[in-house]
């Protein structure tokens, strides 16, 4: 039994199966593994869903870590509830990613991919509901666990339930185009919460004005107060009490410290060593993502396309660096974007590339020490995302920079409301902005650029993964 209980999808450890039969562990980083370090491990349980065949061998075997439980839920349901609901539809409205002319279509098909979802959520519930302690703190993560907290509720009236959004919320015209009953039953699923957290204000925001409900099971209405920090969402399932949910903005930074001696590492010494042999000695522009439709990569390589088109004087000057590791290839719409990032680099390659002078430089390996390296070495960054929970990456290189790096940020990303000052804020979809942006930052004279780095490196390092997590576990137990 544990009194601090973690949820999400994908958890801290993999297991991958060897063509021998053995079971090769890995350990995943990221936000909240470092936050859920901050709490002892004896009190503590991380519920996970095992992903591939490796994660359910070890299951079956029970194998797993202490401190984690894995469910295994039947492969079908999981690829409906994870592929066909979580990134195929909560995704692409929180993102507003659909192509409108086309998608989405909500069929037969759909609603039986939703009955998976609602069970995958379920499974998540019970294991909780066993798993928790006597009013014990529940932290649910992201759009894949969005129903666990109703069902939580319902299951245990003692647990104190949070549920933090690592992603956008979508605007209330996007998330109008579900169903109205699918609609009310993800937005039922939040309300069992009693606090819920959110990147930035402006996606918790997004929520209270989607959290409008007049429904046959109850009624909802989102309330702002101006005299008073208490902003949220009041209640009532018919048949039941009055409830209150909570919502707060809660942005996670990054450890300085700990980021900085990641950085450091010999291996990584060594990828840098490699990087500064690519790229001859010329000015870089770095960016790093998930091939992920979000994060505009397309737009980011045609504004890089124009500087070299609008401003020649950069030829063979600057390389750009773009790191673009794979995601979601189960996704068409992900293989084929994944396709065009290659083909586009390749045409920027042909048109500008010299026998000396290649001017794009893609990796499509999830490779984090050259990552770093490119960090460590870059004289601009590219994040010009068209609509991002956070964006880590944003408030990681400033943080990692060697000689200060000058930042492009897009609106639509999250860490734009906390860098917008000492960032070059650009909009995702102008292209020539974007491409001026580059110039003004290749350009820019090295005292500003370091001042700027300092105060982005400031900002970026204000609320680190561990203060995160206990901030929202205090406020949870508080009530
Ligand atoms: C986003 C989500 C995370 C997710 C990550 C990687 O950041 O908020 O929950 O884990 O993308 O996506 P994946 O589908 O590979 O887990």
């Amino acid at each position: 039994m544990a009194s601090v209980l973690v949820a999400s999808n994908r958890g801290p450890v993999s297991y991958a199966l060897g063509d021998d039969g053995s079971l090769d562990t890995r350990r995943g980083g990221g936000g909240l593994v470092s936050g859920l370090s901050a709490v002892s491990s004896q009190d503590s349980l991380w519920v996970c869903a095992a992903l591939g065949e490796g994660d359910r061998e070890a299951v079956r075997r029970g194998a797993g870590e202490p401190g984690v439980r894995m469910l295994d839920i039947d492969p079908e349901v999981y690829a409906d509830a994870y592929n066909g609901i979580a990134n195929s539809v909560l995704w692409f409205l929180h993102h507003h990613l659909y192509d409108i002319p086309r998608e989405p279509v909500f069929d037969a098909g759909f609603r039986r991919r939703w009955e998976s979802y609602r069970d995958y959520n379920r499974a998540f519930a019970e294991a909780l509901a066993a798993e928790a302690d006597e009013s014990a703190a529940v932290l649910v993560q992201d759009y894949h666990l969005a129903l666990v907290p109703g069902q939580l509720r319902a299951l245990r009236p003692d647990l104190r339930i949070s549920h933090f959004t690592h992603t956008p919320w979508a605007s209330p015209e996007y998330l109008r185009m579900l169903p109205q009953d699918v609609r009310e039953e993800l937005l039922w699923g939040m309300l069992g919460a009693d606090e819920l957290g959110f990147h930035t204000w402006g996606w918790a925001s997004s929520f209270i004005d989607c959290a409008s409900v007049d429904g046959a099971d109850g009624t909802a209405r989102g309330v702002r107060r101006s005299d008073d920090p208490w902003h949220g969402v009041e209640h009532r399932r018919r048949g039941g009490p009055k409830r209150h949910t909570r919502v707060r903005a809660y942005p996670l930074g990054v450890d300085g410290e700990e980021l900085r001696a990641l950085a450091h590492r010999p291996e990584v010494d060594e990828k840098l060593a490699r990087l500064r042999a690519e790229t001859g000695g010329r000015k870089t522009i770095v960016r790093v993502d998930r091939t992920e439709l979000s994060k505009n990569i397309l737009r980011g390589l045609h504004a890089y396309r124009e500087l070299l088109t609008v401003h020649p004087e950069w030829h063979d000057r600057v390389v750009h660096l773009a790191s673009a590791y794979p995601s979601r290839q189960d996704l068409e719409s992900y293989r084929a974007y994944t396709e065009a990032v290659t083909e586009l680099a390749d045409e920027i390659n042909a048109e500008f590339g010299t026998t000396t002078w290649q001017p794009v430089l893609v990796s499509v390996k999830d490779d984090f020490p050259r990552s770093l390296a490119a960090y460590r070495l870059a004289d601009v960054a590219l994040v010009n995302p068209v609509r991002d929970g956070m964006n880590l990456v944003a408030k990681e290189i400033p943080v990692v920079s060697e000689s200060g790096c000058v930042l492009v940020l897009s609106t639509g990303a999250g860490a734009h409301e906390e860098l917008k000052d000492d960032a070059l804020t650009v909009n995702p979809f102008d292209v020539t902005e974007t491409a001026e942006a580059l110039h003004k930052a290749l350009s820019m004279p090295p005292t500003e650029r370091t001042d700027r780095t300092k105060r982005l490196a400031a900002a970026a390092t204000a609320l680190p993964p561990q203060r995160w997590f206990l901030d929202q576990l205090e406020a949870l137990r508080e009530g």
